[in-house]
């Protein structure tokens, strides 16, 4: 095949006929335009440039095969390379107008959470905080998750000789340090040029469990690679684990195949997100969605929610979103049998949100739930994790000592882990004050995020007076204020009812 030339290939500019270049190689993505689950704005934008770049901070590169056949065009002669159409780059500003000077505190200036947003949001491109920050509808799921730890109360014990703590547990046998882990999120290479592998390294530092997305920049072989790599250097590591957070493809044979890859890599358990059939209106997203494809002349993107005929919802212009075929609303409990066949290995269904389905996860088999509503970008006006914590021991308490129980959403201090504790979590996610330590600080900033909560834990057990966490019961919290607001049956209790 005789190489193509890049003053041609930079021709191919417009939604009639878009390529694009990819490591080296023009691809004609005119017919996926209207699938790409990010928009078609933002491969226009891209069209007759060499997109190696952008594409690699969303994607693998490999999932260019994943391309409709008969997309390869051919290689690019790399003497014509300089030809194809340069893109101006007005996106890098920062989020935060009153840092424009990309100045960040010192990593030890960030103290508790909050701070790292805000270091966050003085480096970060608009676009990828808006990725990060966005949340669903008008934002009231997001809210709540962040309110309702406050409105909680400890019933602290004094007197108790605190000296020491310990703040361990382990998620299905493997132990960690601390009751938290990072949640799985995806396109951290929006967020930080390492993506997830620079992630991986202050997890090991640290000895802090990770879940690992589907949806991440880097191949789960990639970020396994990193995390071992990083183990080794460390003497005395602590035996940290990777799980993984599955997106289930809606083809089977890829669905398996997915499964067996990841399992042989090393990845400890399977949390399968059961909370996305489709993609939740991500507002912030749709505004930003909105003005690409305005300013590429596509007027009506990102105003509906279905492409007429497509399986596919319309997914926000960033990354984070999962790959085409991977949402389904066709997904039921009857998966769960073969999944587990293949899987062999602790199931975790992630996304939650009442004791029905707490108690057909049990019934199903799985290891273990955790309590979510995706951080707020899903349903709107969803329950918040601790909602249906409370709601599960009202009405489906067996549930408790039979699956581990993780919870996340909103988790901004120690002391929300230790009432989730509490209240009879195994341990709890936390995800966007590590994408925001990430994005300002890289893997020392994943490092101080650990410590901050750690710190916060330790102290807030000495406090409550506690010295293990095998101590802490539901009478050290007083919830009263959520359980008068918890759901109550009328006089037909749904908890009995089925799928
Ligand atoms: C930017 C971003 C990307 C996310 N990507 C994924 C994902 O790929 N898969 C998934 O199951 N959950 C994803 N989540 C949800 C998180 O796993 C988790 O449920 C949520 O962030 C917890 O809330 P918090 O951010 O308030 O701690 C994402 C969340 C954020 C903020």
């Amino acid at each position: 095949m005789t190489a193509l030339d890049g003053a041609e290939v930079a021709k191919h500019n417009n939604k009639k006929s878009c390529w694009i270049v990819l490591d080296s190689k023009a691809y004609d993505v005119t017919t996926f335009l209207s699938e790409h689950p990010g928009g078609a704005a933002i491969m226009l934008k891209q069209a007759g440039t060499d997109a190696t770049t952008e594409f690699k901070k969303y994607h693998p590169l490999d999932y260019v095969n994943d391309l409709p056949e008969g997309s390869l065009k051919g290689a690019v002669d790399p003497n014509t390379l300089g030809q194809l159409r340069v893109l101006k780059e007005v996106e890098a500003a920062p989020a935060s107008e009153a840092n424009a000077d990309n100045k960040i505190p010192h990593v030890s200036l960030c103290v508790s959470c909050p701070d790292f947003e805000i270091a966050a949001k003085a480096v970060l491109p608009r676009k990828s905080y808006i990725y990060a920050s966005t949340s669903a509808n008008a934002g009231l799921s997001l809210k709540g998750n962040l309110e309702d730890w406050g409105r909680i109360n400890f019933r602290p014990r004094v007197m108790r000789n605190v000296g020491d703590v310990d703040t361990r547990r382990a998620i299905f046998g493997h132990s960690s340090p601390y009751p938290f882990y990072i949640s799985p999120m995806g396109t951290l290479g929006a967020i930080h040029p390492g993506a997830e592998p620079e992630l991986a390294k202050g997890v090991v530092r640290k000895g802090c469990h990770y879940v690992v997305s589907t949806a991440s920049t880097k191949s789960s072989r990639d970020i396994m690679q990193a995390f071992v790599d990083e183990q080794k250097k460390i003497k005395d590591a602590s035996p940290t684990r990777l799980f993984f957070q599955y997106y289930m493809p809606v083809d089977r044979e890829k669905a398996l195949e997915l499964m067996r890859v990841v399992k042989k890599l090393g990845y400890k358990g399977l949390w399968i997100t059961v909370d996305t059939p489709v993609l939740g209106k991500r507002t912030a997203d749709r505004v930003l969605q909105a003005e690409e494809a305005l300013a590429v002349g596509l007027e009506e993107e990102g105003t509906s929610e279905w492409e007429a005929g497509s399986e596919n919802p319309i997914a926000p212009q960033m990354g984070g979103r999962p790959q085409r075929g991977q949402l389904s609303p066709h997904t039921t409990w009857a998966d769960l049998e073969w999944i587990r066949k293949e899987w062999g290995g602790p199931i975790v269904l992630k996304g939650i949100q009442c004791a029905d389905d707490a108690r057909l996860a049990l019934e199903y088999g799985c290891d273990g739930i955790l309590l979510s509503n995706h951080g707020g970008r899903q349903l709107h006006t969803a329950p918040s994790a601790l909602m249906t914590l409370l709601e599960i021991r009202t009405y489906c308490p067996e549930v408790l000592g039979k699956l581990e129980i993780f919870l996340d959403g909103g988790l901004r201090d120690g002391s929300d882990v230790l009432k989730a504790l509490c209240l009879g979590a195994t341990a709890v996610g936390v995800g966007r004050p590590f994408m925001y330590a990430l994005a300002a600080y890289g893997a020392q900033g994943v490092e101080r995020c650990v410590d901050v909560l750690a710190e916060e834990l330790a102290t807030g057990m000495r406090l409550l007076g506690v010295t293990s966490l095998n101590q802490v019961r539901p009478d050290m919290v007083n919830a009263q204020r959520l359980l008068n607001e918890m759901w109550r049956p009328d006089s037909t209790p749904t908890v009995k009812s089925r799928l």
